[in-house]
């Protein structure tokens, strides 16, 4: 017999069926519960919530486990590329040779912006905030674009695989333009001849009378942080894409969505913030005891620990660790953030507070040294983790799309007044 469980109300019985997926998570269907006994379920945080069943990523916070359409990122971080990772996530499987020279190809001619979109930058006052200007340029992306903006749900699938391809390299030009205009530089048009992360840290950094071209090994490391990237189930950018999409909206307006939602730093702001951090402790003089310390008595955060899902290491963080090493070593260079950032791990995981409460190192902890060691701005870390999730938005995007998804539209405890009387503005 299938399994299923049973809500006691009101001293009544009602028997709810068990959904499990694929790597035997079980969940309690309770989609009829309010018709049958007129009671909600409360689950403020959406951590013991379900919002949907997906194919794409799988994450096991207890193990430390993530995986692509079942691949485990370890193995996707050794032998895969961003692009390929993107691929996979999107379509489903691994490209095939055609499939990967066509995609990438797409990807390579559209990375050039329409002129007009001069006039947008130029809108926007310098210190503008970089998140702020990519979530405003992706919807507006869409204006140059209106057969792939449609809101008609069978027309933007017919227009997919072109505005999917459009956005992740459309991304990267936006991004490197919004630096380019914050620090009054020219800017600079991609090449033909580069790779993906080559031609980003070209438009970002080449001169029109000096080219930048990056060491092999900082191209590898930009592409190895923006695979790690690509997606991580249902986390607060990537249900929001899918909220937006549910109603219906096109593929635009839902990835800027994603962005603003990332913005905030217990999300994608929190690469920005550990950076920060360890600035401030090397410039206290402390080596990070004082600093533990004053997390552990909650006067401050150790940003980049603990998290939602993992309650083991992040296996993110492990990769991008170990990269971040390795790429200061290959180019002879030292950070001192990076000892405090090692100390702070050390002593962390030895703690008893931080054992207790099972808060290991997440994917932002290393990341921002990595994003330093390649030359990254601090302001735009958040826009890097922006165009490394992309695809994932996208493919979540398409699920939402391709499925027979309703609107989404949680329901809520009111707690305010009940039923009151308007009381004219000379009585109040
Ligand atoms: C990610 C995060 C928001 C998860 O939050 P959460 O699942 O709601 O966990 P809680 O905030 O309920 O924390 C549980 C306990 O651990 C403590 N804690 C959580 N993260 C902590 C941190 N980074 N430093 C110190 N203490 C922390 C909390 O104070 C709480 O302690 P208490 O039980 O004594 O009250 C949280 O761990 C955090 O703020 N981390 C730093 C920001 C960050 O790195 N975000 C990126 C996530 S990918």
């Amino acid at each position: 017999m299938s399994e299923s469980a049973i809500i006691t109300i009101g001293g009544e019985n009602h028997q709810y069926p068990v959904i499990s997926g694929t790597e035997g998570e079980k969940s309690v269907d309770i989609r009829k519960l309010r018709a049958d006994t007129g009671y909600i379920t409360f689950d403020e945080g959406y951590g013991n919530t379900g919002s949907c069943q997906s194919d794409i990523t799988f994450v096991n916070g207890e193990q430390g486990i993530l995986r692509h359409r079942g691949i485990p990122i370890e193995e996707l971080a050794d032998k895969s590329s961003f692009l390929s990772t993107a691929y996979l996530v999107i379509y489903g499987h691994l490209p095939t040779k055609e499939e990967s020279d066509a995609f990438r190809a797409r990807i390579a001619q559209n990375a050039q912006l329409h002129e007009d979109f001069r006039h947008h930058f130029h809108g926007f006052p310098r210190d503008a905030h970089p998140m702020a200007v990519l979530g405003s340029m992706l919807n507006a992306l869409g204006c140059y674009h209106p057969e792939m903006a449609s809101n008609n749900r069978q027309q933007d699938l017919d227009n997919f695989d072109d505005a999917a391809a459009l956005l992740i390299s459309k991304v990267r030009s936006i991004a490197a333009m919004t630096y380019r205009m914050k620090e009054g530089l020219p800017f600079v048009w991609p090449r033909k001849d580069n790779s993906y992360v080559e031609n980003f840290l070209h438009m970002m950094f080449s001169e029109p009378y000096a080219l930048y071209e990056p060491a092999t090994e900082v191209a590898s490391a930009l592409d190895l942080f923006l695979l790690l990237h690509t997606d991580h189930e249902q986390n607060c950018s990537t249900s929001t894409v899918r909220m937006v999409a549910s109603g219906g909206a096109n593929l635009f307006p839902s990835v800027a969505a994603g962005v603003s939602a990332l913005w905030g730093p217990l999300h994608g702001g929190a690469n920005t913030a550990v950076v920060k951090m360890l600035q401030n402790i090397h410039l206290s003089g402390d080596d990070g005891s004082k600093f533990i310390e004053a997390a552990k008595s909650g006067k401050a955060r150790l940003m980049g620990f603990g998290h939602r899902v993992y309650k083991n290491y992040d296996p993110r963080a492990k990769i991008l660790g170990a990269a971040t090493e390795k790429l200061l070593n290959s180019l002879g260079h030292a950070d001192p953030l990076l000892e405090i950032a090692k100390r702070l791990e050390t002593a962390a995981l030895q703690d008893t507070y931080f054992i207790e409460r099972k808060l290991y190192p997440n994917v932002d902890f290393y990341s921002g040294l990595i994003l330093k060691a390649i030359g990254i701005p601090v302001e735009m870390f958040t826009v890097m983790f922006a165009m490394g999730r992309l695809p994932g938005w996208i493919a979540n995007w398409r699920e939402i799309a391709t499925g027979t998804i309703r609107i989404h539209r949680p329901r809520q405890i009111y707690t305010g007044p009940v039923n009151q009387n308007y009381i004219p503005i000379k009585e109040r």
